[in-house]
């Protein structure tokens, strides 16, 4: 049980004492049963009292607390005035800035385009990134060490490793050794899967985007189409793959025709490249 302290009790005594005229005092709690009549003849003196209490000087009402929000509100600054031109601009600013970001892949036109898109029938086996899997990895310059040039990568794509299969395929002193059709898996042959088109430009984009081959930019075409180095397109107007005399670059089978289109296309890749 609370302890009450003794002053409150005195307190109360004397509040008691002065409502009751001094009868409560008589008469305290364990008082004997002859405080009960002492006690309800109180009953209107208390009354009485309780009808005086009002007149005790009472402070006049405290004139009502402002609430703390709209005192914070009163007092808060005020809206600075550039906050509006700011507010009207930021839409212009969003689309010119969502305009900025997407300019990369508008640069990615033509032939390196389709390329990205082409590759993802290969990302699967050779990762999204050229990292390697069930294909060999083409990144950190890999495949530009086994093609310094994109006559036998177009050639060895065309043909896979059905038409490798046993026999050494791109540069045979490459870092690491030349690699061998079928050493590593099986690569399908694309030649009628891809249009020629499709067959260079994802090349393309394993030798310049994952590879990080850079063409110098005079064999880049109006419409970012890659050029021989005498200027003259890869692809010609029939949509065929073509050498820099414009004779067709590859036969009925995949492979070169003239395998010695490049420095890659000595030894093993003439033996191979007879119909
Ligand atoms: C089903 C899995 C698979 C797919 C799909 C695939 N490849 Fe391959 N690729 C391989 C394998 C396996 C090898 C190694 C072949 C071998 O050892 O003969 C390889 C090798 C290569 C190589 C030679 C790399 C080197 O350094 O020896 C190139 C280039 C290549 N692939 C390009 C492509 C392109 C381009 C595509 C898509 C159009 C593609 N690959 C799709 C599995 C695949």
């Amino acid at each position: 049980m609370t302890e009450v302290p003794e002053h409150l009790l005195e307190r109360s005594r004397q509040r008691r004492a002065a409502l009751s005229g001094g009868a409560a005092e008589a008469a305290p709690e364990t008082a004997a049963p002859s405080a009960e009549a002492s006690s309800s003849s109180a009953v209107a003196p208390a009354a009485s009292a309780a009808a005086a209490v009002p007149a005790e000087p009472t402070p006049p009402p405290a004139p009502e607390p402002v609430p703390a929000y709209i005192e914070a509100a009163q007092s808060r600054k005020k809206i600075p005035v550039w906050v509006l031109p700011v507010v009207i601009f930021l839409p212009l600013w969003a689309f010119l800035y969502a305009g900025s970001l997407s300019e990369p892949e508008v640069e990615l036109e033509g032939q390196l385009a389709l390329g990205a898109t082409v590759y993802q029938q290969c990302a699967g086996c050779h990762g999204a990134t050229g990292g390697g899997g069930a294909g060999r990895q083409l990144n950190n310059g890999e495949v530009l060490l086994t093609f310094p040039t994109i006559e036998g990568q177009l050639e060895y794509v065309a043909v896979g490793t059905t038409g490798y299969s046993g026999k050494p395929y791109g540069d045979p002193d490459r870092p690491g050794g030349g690699h061998v059709g079928g050493s590593y898996g099986n690569m399908p042959a694309f030649l009628g899967t891809l249009t020629p088109d499709e067959l260079l430009s994802v090349i393309r984009h394993e030798r310049e985007v994952i590879g990080g081959e850079v063409i110098p930019a005079e064999q880049i075409g109006p419409d970012g189409e890659l050029l021989h180095s005498n200027g003259e397109p890869y692809i010609n107007d029939a949509g065929e793959l073509v050498d820099e005399n414009g004779e067709l670059l590859l036969g009925e089978t995949g492979f070169l025709i003239n395998p010695g289109v490049g420095p890659t296309e000595s030894g093993p890749v003439v033996a191979m490249a007879g119909p």
